[in-house]
């Protein structure tokens, strides 16, 4: 019998559930390493591609190993048509962190896979959900807008095929490099709420799709993944501010977030933030946009507030730099949180596989926590049932 031990109100913060191989976070240094390799290596040196064949696989692809990797990939990018049948059938003005959602078991229904319970079968069923959510988020896009969604180029990598997909129009080399970039900065992020929503879905031996459509609606909250738009709206409020500092300070005191600043485990500056704020400030000064700037201010104001208030942990996270890059980048505001979806699902499907294949010691058979009741209560028996007629309101 397990001991009751109660972590109430703490969010399950510092609390251990499992083992994992996937990726590792030390909050005070500011250190993210996925499977052993530092965030800032693979960002200088790797492609998408390769961290997502890293995460799913537990090793860095040899040549032959990433050609064939990047080639299913590549292959397995076309959605359903009676998916896209449905997308033209949904309201236009749905919110795309919903449509991707929704589009998720509808995918699932295609897959040959879906019944297999074998590692095998999971990785194939990865594959497909890397290569296709990013084209259900394009095809919804163009639908909205009243454009013809279109067939993925093979010729083109990941990131440049998404930019393709969404804009009809091939991206120049840095931009999809760019991007490429966000999406191994945004890959994995060990048990964050998301992740941990999609490993509690599969310990019920449910599939990795319904895994991963938990994971996307987990992400889409604004304290998750959601932030990025947040961020995003607050630099186009402050677009014409004169007083950014007094702005902060008048959103802290009515006890309101500053969006993409604070997070859970770094008690520092999010390694991937510093990428990102290099990654704005080139956008800004090829394009002489403002966004680089703004958002410094917006980050120095924060800073000194915060450190005033005794709070210096509270510092720029990964959603604080995405935002102005993103909209430098012409992604729409309300696809900030799916283009961060379509890069955390190979993260969500390695720890799928994790979860579905690891050593009994490493993990719960089932995440089951409990609650304290605090409602009503008559006794063991429970209250009398009343009819109608003689029911009263209980405070
Ligand atoms: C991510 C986040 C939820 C992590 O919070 P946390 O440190 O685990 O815990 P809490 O939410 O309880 O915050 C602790 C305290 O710091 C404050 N705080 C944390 N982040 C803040 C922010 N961005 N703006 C203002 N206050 C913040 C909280 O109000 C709370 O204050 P209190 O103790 O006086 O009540 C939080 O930093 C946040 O809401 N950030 C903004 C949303 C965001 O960018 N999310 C993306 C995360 S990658």
């Amino acid at each position: 019998m397990a001991q009751v031990v109660s972590v109430k109100n703490t969010g399950l913060r510092g609390v251990t559930v499992a083992d994992t191989k996937i990726s590792f976070i030390d909050g005070e240094k500011g250190v993210l390493i996925y499977r052993g390799y530092r965030i800032e290596d693979l960002a200088e040196h790797s492609t998408f591609m390769e961290v997502a064949h890293l995460l799913l696989n537990g090793n860095l692809p040899e040549q032959k190993e990433s050609e064939a990797f990047e080639k299913q990939v590549r292959e397995a990018r076309e959605i359903p048509e009676y998916l896209r049948e449905s997308l033209r059938k949904w309201p236009k003005d749905a919110k795309p962190m919903d449509v991707l959602q929704a589009s998720v078991p509808l995918l699932a229904m295609a897959d040959p896979d879906l019944l297999g319970d074998g590692r095998e079968a999971n990785a194939r069923m990865a594959v497909r959900l890397i290569a296709r959510l990013p084209a259900v988020v394009a095809a919804w896009h163009r639908i909205r807008n009243r454009l013809e969604p279109l067939p993925p180029d093979r010729d083109l990598s990941h990131a440049a095929n998404f930019l393709y997909q969404l804009h009809g129009k091939k991206p120049d080399e840095e931009t999809a490099r760019y991007l490429d970039i966000c999406l191994i900065l945004h890959a994995d992020h060990t048990f964050n709420a998301s992740t941990f929503a999609c490993r509690e879905v599969v310990s019920t031996r449910a599939h990795m799709y319904a895994g991963v459509a938990a994971g996307i609606g987990a992400l889409s909250g604004s304290l998750h993944g959601g932030a990025n738009a947040e961020v995003m709206k607050m630099l186009l409020e402050l677009e014409s501010e004169k007083d950014i500092p007094g702005w902060v300070k008048g959103r802290l005191e009515k006890g309101e977030r500053i969006m993409g600043m604070g997070h859970a485990v770094y008690k520092t500056m999010d390694p991937r933030a510093k990428y990102l704020k290099q990654m704005a400030k080139g956008l800004a000064e090829k394009a002489g946009e403002k966004w680089h700037d703004l958002s410094s201010q917006v980050e120095k104001a924060g800073l000194e507030e915060f450190r005033r208030r005794g709070k210096t942990e509270i510092q720029p996270n990964v959603d604080f730099y995405s935002a102005p890059v993103y909209h430098m980048m012409g992604i729409p505001r309300d696809l900030m949180t799916p283009i961060f979806a379509i890069s955390r699902v190979s993260g969500w499907c390695s720890h799928v596989i994790e979860e579905k294949f690891a050593e009994a010691q490493e993990k719960p058979a089932l995440y089951r926590p409990q609650a304290e009741y605090v409602g009503n209560y008559c006794g063991l028996l429970g209250c009398e049932y009343e009819p109608m007629d003689r029911r009263q309101k209980r405070q």
